[in-house]
């Protein structure tokens, strides 16, 4: 099969950033999905729907002039994220979910959830209004092994947190490890995963080839062959339980070429193309589209969309670098070959 006619699809993780690098990054998704939930981690993050409101006016200002995107918000949940403001969330059709990300796992988490204690009361809102949790399923104890942190983070937070609220709607996003596809397929109604390109398509060896490679360094960090293959059958195993949601997280290539390069891999620039190629790699193209078209839309309790996009398998070569506001980013396959192009004549 050389070409595939989908449902246009959503990407159900994004990181857009703001201002001048939103600009520089949004036309991407645009030109491929047709929503996207937009995580919350700017700097201050996105704590109430009125910043969420304002935030996504600046998305929608940014939007190419042809585009009809649509971005789907999120709250960053903190120990101090009050019952009216989870109302808010409820009533609010613009606003999808709420983002839980235990303080200091990952990029701009230091105002995240300290102790999941401390925000019992809040999940209870949530689960009585039914907004679903978004979660960063990493543990944040820095004497657990970088590898084995989102093992620990499902034994010791997410499976007693999904027994204390059988209700509530969750996605652990981008599982990265056998224990997370385990967890999830045993796990009751309403839990679901996201799954991003480089857990499909790498494994921690791309961490290290030929010397260390920072554009490759996101968390969940890349797992080991044996993971990856585990995650991959997952993807394309027709479970609805298991979408697409990218983790696109833009940086520039200065901070990522660092001394302490910060995490993140950026992907929008050839998201779908790079899941074509890995449920291409697995023979199981035919079940891409349920996968990035119709599951996650059914998860959110959303229609599924009616274009399509058109894909064909013919290579093409990715910039070096992307402009990225003032600065420039370095793309995931930067300066290498796609394998699966996006075709732009039917939409
Ligand atoms: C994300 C970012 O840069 O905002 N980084 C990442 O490595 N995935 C944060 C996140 O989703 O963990
Ligand atoms: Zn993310």
């Amino acid at each position: 099969m050389d070409k595939l006619v989908i449902t246009r699809p959503d990407d159900w993780h994004l990181h857009l950033r703001d201002d001048a690098m939103l600009a520089s990054v949004l036309p991407y998704t645009c030109e491929r999905f047709s929503r996207a939930v937009v995580m919350p981690n700017l700097n201050p993050p996105i704590t109430t729907v009125a910043q969420a409101a304002e935030y996504r006016q600046r998305i929608l200002q940014a939007r190419p002039a042809d585009s009809s995107f649509s971005p789907l918000m999120t709250l960053y949940l903190t120990d101090n994220t009050t019952d009216e403001e989870i109302r808010k969330v409820a009533a609010a059709e613009f606003v999808v979910a709420v983002k839980y990300y235990p303080a200091g796992a990952t990029t701009l988490s230091d105002a995240g959830v300290t102790a999941i204690e401390k925000v019992y009361r809040t999940l209870d809102c949530m689960q009585a209004n039914d907004v679903p949790l978004l979660v960063h399923g990493e543990a944040t104890d820095l004497s657990v092994d970088v590898f084995d942190r989102e093992k620990a983070f499902i034994d010791q937070t997410l499976a007693p947190l999904a027994g204390r609220y059988p209700q509530l709607r969750m996605v652990f996003e981008h599982i990265s490890t056998t224990d997370a596809v385990d967890f999830v397929l045993a796990a009751r109604q309403g839990i679901a995963a996201t799954i991003t390109p480089q857990h499909l398509l790498l494994n921690r060896n791309a961490l290290f080839a030929k010397g260390l490679q920072p554009h490759h360094y996101c968390l969940p960090v890349l797992k080991s062959e044996r993971h990856r293959l585990r995650v991959l059958e997952a993807a394309t195993s027709g479970s609805e339980r298991f979408f697409l949601g990218t983790d696109s997280a833009p940086h520039a290539t200065e901070d990522k070429q660092s001394a302490c390069g910060c995490a993140g891999i950026f992907s929008a620039h050839a998201a779908i193309e790079l899941y074509a190629e890995a449920f291409d790699q697995a023979g199981r193209l035919d079940r891409l589209e349920a996968f990035a078209s119709h599951y996650g839309a059914d998860f959110y309790q959303l229609p599924r969309n009616e274009e399509t996009v058109t894909l064909t398998k013919s290579s093409w070569t990715v910039s070096r670098t992307l402009e990225f506001g003032k600065q420039d980013l370095t793309p995931l396959r930067a300066g290498s070959e796609v394998a699966w192009r996006l075709e732009h004549n039917n939409d």
